[in-house]
């Protein structure tokens, strides 16, 4: 049985207050969602599985942990997910790097497909799969169906932002999984976007609004 966890520590919250507000930049945007999931993968791998070895340090023998097993991957779901790569990165730098290209219908909010690339293993590998933005749910369960397909097992699902509907959604078809949540908003609108939330997460990292 996998677990949710609402990561509501203040450098997170704090963080993800700025990235809401309209005046924030794409620079800014960009930066925060890096230090964010920085934040969100200290406190989601806190379960790794360490091994003891013997070394010497300069003033004894000792017995001390180290973190065990095959090299992680990480899966961004395309394109929004690729801005939390580089937080991820920075404490996971050994990490595989898998993709898959998702983008939601306008009309109709269903993930559509558009690229995949996982690398090798996943079935001995802890598998991380960062989206900023859990608000229907299907693109987050069509991304975790498609890793499981490949052989994966453990698989720890990251998002910036989510609504209990998609919350909920992602739980029922993925029980297993573990979800890590930085902010839990309020709902969607009918075009499908969180509210609050902070508008389109891939447009404001890469500055592609059109206003
Ligand atoms: C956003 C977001 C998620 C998805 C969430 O991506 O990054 O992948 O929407 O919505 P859902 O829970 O209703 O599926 P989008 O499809 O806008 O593509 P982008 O990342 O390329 O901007
Ligand atoms: N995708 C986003 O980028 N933002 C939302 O609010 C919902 C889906």
């Amino acid at each position: 049985m996998g677990k949710t966890v609402i990561l509501d520590h203040p450098f997170i919250t704090h963080k993800i207050s700025v990235m809401r507000d309209e005046n924030t930049g794409t620079k800014d945007f960009r930066t925060l969602t890096e230090e964010v999931a920085m934040l969100m993968t200290y406190e989601a791998l806190r379960d790794l599985p360490t091994v003891k070895r013997h070394i010497r340090t300069p003033v004894a023998e000792a017995d001390v942990p180290f973190i065990d097993g095959r090299k992680p991957a990480v899966v961004p779901i395309l394109r929004a997910g690729l801005g939390m790569m580089t937080g991820i990165l920075s404490l996971l730098p050994a990490a595989k790097v898998g993709h898959i290209g998702l983008s939601r219908d306008e009309k109709t909010h269903e993930p559509c497909e558009y690229y995949i690339n996982l690398p090798g293993h996943l079935d001995d590998r802890l598998v991380i799969v960062p989206d900023p933005m859990l608000a229907t749910g299907g693109s987050a369960i069509q991304a975790v169906d498609l890793i499981k397909s490949r052989g994966a097992k453990r698989i720890k699902y990251m998002c910036i932002i989510a609504v209990p509907e998609g919350l909920k959604a992602l739980e029922k078809a993925h029980p297993d999984i573990d979800i890590y949540v930085g902010a839990l908003d309020d709902h969607l609108n009918d075009k499908a976007y969180i509210v609050p939330g902070l508008g389109d997460a891939g447009d404001r990292i890469f500055g592609t609004d059109q206003e």
